[in-house]
């Protein structure tokens, strides 16, 4: 009878500790955004891309004074902010997310750079980028892919850096891997040239 009484309490202690490791698990992934895109097949999550890692991409686009930089999927702006300001360039951020608009359009303001950045609330899916000098994207791989006939149009000379995910079947000029810390993930950064050029 006791050896039952102890199976029994073991069992519960058991249950109980995978019930808190249940709990901590979803408790650690509610810090991403998980809940359902509007529309799978066109949107992103937002995610930002860290600051270090910005740096790099721009690094990766060498962008000019005189020349124009659009981040498809802005978020809060801070690519487009970041080009402004350490490169004198001029910038475009497009979002749908009207949340993400507005914060973006405070953050340009509190920077000063109302001058060089704009900020539009529009479908990437539904813009020209033949303007672009340079084109940075976070976006997901079903979405690059869906991109690539507007990225075709960027005029020769114009570059595309992309966070974490490649262009497929579009070889890369250089790709890079990056530690972030202290978090320690690693990004993988991607560069290309206008006319892109098939594997
Ligand atoms: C992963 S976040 C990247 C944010 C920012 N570029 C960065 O790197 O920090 C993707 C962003 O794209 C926006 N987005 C997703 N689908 C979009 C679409 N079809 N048109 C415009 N923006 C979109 C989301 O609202 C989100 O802000």
């Amino acid at each position: 009878m006791r050896r039952q009484t102890q199976a029994i309490l073991l069992g519960g202690v058991v249950l109980a500790a995978l019930l808190v490791a249940l709990y901590a698990y979803s408790v650690t992934d509610a810090g991403l955004d998980t809940s359902p895109l509007p529309r799978p097949d066109v949107n992103a999550p937002f995610i930002r891309t860290p600051d270090q890692i910005v740096r790099a991409m721009l690094e990766l686009a060498e962008p000019e004074p005189g020349e124009v930089l659009y981040d498809l999927g802005c978020g809060d702006g801070r690519i487009v902010i970041a080009a402004a300001k350490d490169y004198g360039c001029r910038a475009v951020g497009y979002d749908i997310d009207p949340q993400r608009v507005s914060e973006a359009r405070e953050n340009v303001r509190q920077a000063g750079l109302e001058d060089r950045v704009a900020i539009v609330e529009q479908d990437i899916f539904t813009l020209d980028l033949r303007p672009a000098d340079v084109v940075t994207i976070y976006l997901l791989p079903r979405l690059n892919a869906k991109l690539l006939p507007r990225l075709r149009q960027l005029r020769p000379g114009a570059r595309i850096v992309s966070h974490d995910f490649d262009l497929p079947g579009i070889t890369p000029d250089r790709s890079i891997e990056i530690n972030e810390p202290p978090r320690d993930v690693e990004h993988s950064l991607y560069l290309w040239t206008a006319p892109l050029r098939s594997e």
